[in-house]
């Protein structure tokens, strides 16, 4: 049996991973070797009971008094503060699924990859801040990296074991378009907390849907891309595609274009990737083509939606650029969610940090993580200003 590393499991991703884990018990059976959250005790300890890992961590130091009190149920060893994650990527599970929100997530990739299990990616600012560490790693040997994350998981189908990447020109990265699909600037100057909250079409964390409102989402996927595929920015184009049925779509040097197409449901990505390269059965529903009528498209609109237009800067300056738009992204949602800040600022702050900020090579988690801190701090400081 395979065993698995669940890291993140209290979010959106993480509950939905082991949704997939149990309906793969007949099938493609997976064991569940360690798991991580961070502060939801509750649903941790219904997990922990369910699961039975042999490693635990709680990101949150602060609640190891809670969970002591009663530390008999809980069955396995649990660590509490960041350095558990650790301890969960290097428990030696065939498959580490990083499902954790935030740049957080960067050094249990590494740390995974360096212990020899594959890791199955959606934490994507793992790639962002530090695509060269993971690049790096993968070239030595280590992986697979499969990810998560439905376009690049759409392009990773797409491609399959065809040989089909040696003729890959473009890929085509499908987004919904958010809540605010074609509102103008003027428009987005007056959206709320709840409205960018509400995805039309996917059900995910809140960091994540705010991403979506102002497609930096899209942006942090674009750089994602780069990386996975080892295209360069101007050949990843973001096109709108409201009903979220294309997940992406690959075009080759012969202009064939191949496209992964099924109801948004992040299950099937996850399976994908828990299951890859084989496929196996699945219970959720399919997409009907005649019920869901006409698939449409649209150009995004770059002056509305300043985030993604910096994310393809931020992934041209290379270096720690993208670690900085990342960073200053994080404050700027977090900040917005808790009404610190203007939807509009988001984008405004992520400049202030990107035109601020020197670019500097990348040759170790240490230099991700020394830019990562300078853009926290900077867009802090800012966020009192812009908002
Ligand atoms: N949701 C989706 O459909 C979707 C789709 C594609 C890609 N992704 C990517 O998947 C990742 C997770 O997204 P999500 O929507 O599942 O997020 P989420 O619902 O907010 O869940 C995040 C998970 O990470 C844990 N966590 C938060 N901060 C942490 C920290 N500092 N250290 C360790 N663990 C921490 C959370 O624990 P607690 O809840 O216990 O605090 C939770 O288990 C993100 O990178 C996102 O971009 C998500």
């Amino acid at each position: 049996m395979r065993t698995l590393s669940l890291l993140g499991s209290t979010g959106s991703i993480g509950r939905q991973a082991l949704e997939v884990v149990d309906s793969l018990a007949g099938t493609f059976p997976y064991r569940v070797l360690a798991m991580t959250a961070g502060r939801n005790v509750p649903l941790f300890r219904e997990q922990a009971r369910k699961y039975r890992p042999e490693v635990m961590a709680l990101a949150d130091p602060s609640l190891r008094s809670e969970v002591a009190a009663n530390l008999g149920e809980w069955g396995g060893v649990i660590e509490f503060g960041p350095p558990g994650l650790l301890t969960a990527a290097r428990a030696g599970a065939d498959v580490v699924l990083n499902a954790v929100v935030g740049v957080a997530g960067l050094a249990a990739t590494l740390a995974a990859l360096e212990a020899g299990s594959a890791v199955a990616l959606a934490n994507k600012e793992s790639l962002v801040a530090g695509g060269p560490l993971i690049a790096a790693l993968l070239d030595a040997g280590a992986g697979p990296l499969i990810p998560v994350d439905s376009e690049p998981s759409a392009v990773l189908q797409c491609l399959g074991d065809s040989g089909a990447q040696a003729g890959l020109a473009k890929i085509i990265l499908t987004a919904s378009g958010g809540p605010f699909r074609g509102y103008t600037a003027e428009g987005l100057a007056e959206v709320t907390r709840d409205q960018a909250l509400a995805h039309p079409t996917w059900k995910m964390g809140p960091k994540i849907t705010v991403d979506s409102a102002t497609l930096m989402n899209k942006g942090l996927e674009a750089i994602e891309m780069t990386w996975l595929f080892r295209v360069k920015p101007e050949q990843v184009e973001v096109v709108i595609h409201p009903q979220s049925i294309i997940h992406s779509m690959v075009e080759l040097v012969d202009g064939s274009i191949l496209a992964q197409l099924s109801p948004p449901d992040m299950r099937l990505p996850i399976q994908f990737a828990l299951t890859y390269p084989r496929r196996v059965p699945a219970p959720w529903p399919r997409y009907d083509p005649v019920a869901v009528g006409p698939l449409t498209f649209e150009r995004p609109d770059l002056n509305a939606f300043r985030c993604l237009h910096l994310a393809y800067e931020a992934a041209k300056m290379k270096g720690t650029a993208s670690a900085v738009l990342n960073a200053a992204n994080e404050v700027a949602v977090q900040s917005f969610l808790d009404g610190r800040l203007a939807f509009a600022g988001i984008a405004g702050l992520v400049q202030a940090c990107l035109d601020e900020l020197p670019v500097l090579p990348v040759s170790s988690l240490d230099d991700v993580l020394a830019a990562d801190a300078a853009a926290r701090r900077l867009a802090v400081r800012l966020v009192g200003k812009l908002g």
